[in-house]
């Protein structure tokens, strides 16, 4: 179950929070983590819903801020971060997990710009927009008392497959290799100003997006038998390394890319 080793105690926002995948393991985490502050998001209002349900399962007394919409908006994403940070009047951690795996498979020719421009309008359009917006919103507060140094800490969910390529991918492995460096530029350009921003790298997790059908579940097989630990990753085995980086057990790491694959990198 996912925990950290320090109390949470500001607000957290967690983008692609709903159903059972990593965002949804995040925003639970939070919550065992004595945050009684989450605002969460998602496209899909319904599994948003669930999610929130987990969350006063865990801690009756926290407090959700819910709205659903779509990350690659960028009216949306101003107005939710906007409305957070009115709600809570702080936004310590921010973790962007909204993601999607479309046009996975499918080589570069055989690419359409729809297919591109969605991929990239959500993996990385949707996480700069929502940096940007955690950024703004960060700015107006001052660190909270227990953590004199840290006015705030965003994690960016990026993939193994941001460090290295693999075949059939070439449109995610880019769009996400571009949240990366864009953790790194954000992190060089926001550091003076006590905001800390992150990303985690995750190999593969059994989550929606990799178990929805024996298709994709066979498609990534490969993948997983890379990796020297031969499993799907837990969400809640990231949402670990997720907490970690917001917490300021983490106070010194700043623009890092946390690899949480199994090996899969290393092999
Ligand atoms: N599962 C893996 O193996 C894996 C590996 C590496 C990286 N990731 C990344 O982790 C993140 C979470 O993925 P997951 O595995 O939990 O998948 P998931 O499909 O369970 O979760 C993604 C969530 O994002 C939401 N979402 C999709 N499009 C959106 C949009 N336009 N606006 C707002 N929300 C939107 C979905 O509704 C869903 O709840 C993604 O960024 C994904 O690329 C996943």
């Amino acid at each position: 179950m996912a925990s950290t080793m320090d109390q949470l105690t500001g607000v957290a926002a967690i983008t692609g929070a709903g159903g059972t995948g990593i965002g949804a393991a995040v925003a639970q985490g939070f919550a065992r983590s004595g945050c009684t502050r989450i605002a969460i998001t998602d496209i899909n209002p319904d599994s948003l819903n669930a999610t929130k349900n987990a969350i006063l399962k865990i801690n009756p007394d926290v407090e959700v801020f819910l709205k659903h919409g779509d990350v690659a908006d960028e009216g949306f994403v101003d107005s939710f971060f906007d409305s957070v940070f009115e709600n809570f009047s702080r936004l310590d951690y921010a973790v962007n997990c909204a993601g999607i795996l479309g046009g996975d498979m499918i080589k570069a020719v055989e690419m359409t710009m729809d297919q591109f421009d969605r991929l990239n309008n959500i993996n990385y359009r949707g996480s700069w927009l929502c940096c940007r917006a955690q950024l703004r919103n960060m700015l107006k507060q001052e660190p909270l008392p227990e953590s004199a140094v840290q006015r705030g800490s965003i994690v960016n969910i990026a993939s193994q497959l941001g460090i290295v390529a693999r075949p059939g991918a070439a449109a995610y492995c880019a769009s996400k290799a571009a949240i990366i460096n864009m953790t790194r530029s954000n992190a060089i350009d926001y550091s003076d100003k006590g905001i800390r921003v992150n990303c985690v790298c995750p190999g593969v997790i059994e989550t929606p997006m990799t178990s929805s059908t024996p298709e994709i579940v066979e498609a990534l097989r490969p993948a997983i038998d890379i990796a020297p630990m031969k499993r799907m990753g837990k969400p809640d085995e990231v949402a670990n390394a997720v907490l970690f980086l917001c917490s300021s057990k983490s106070s010194f790491v700043q623009g890092h890319a946390l690899v949480v694959d199994g090996g899969y990198t290393i092999n």
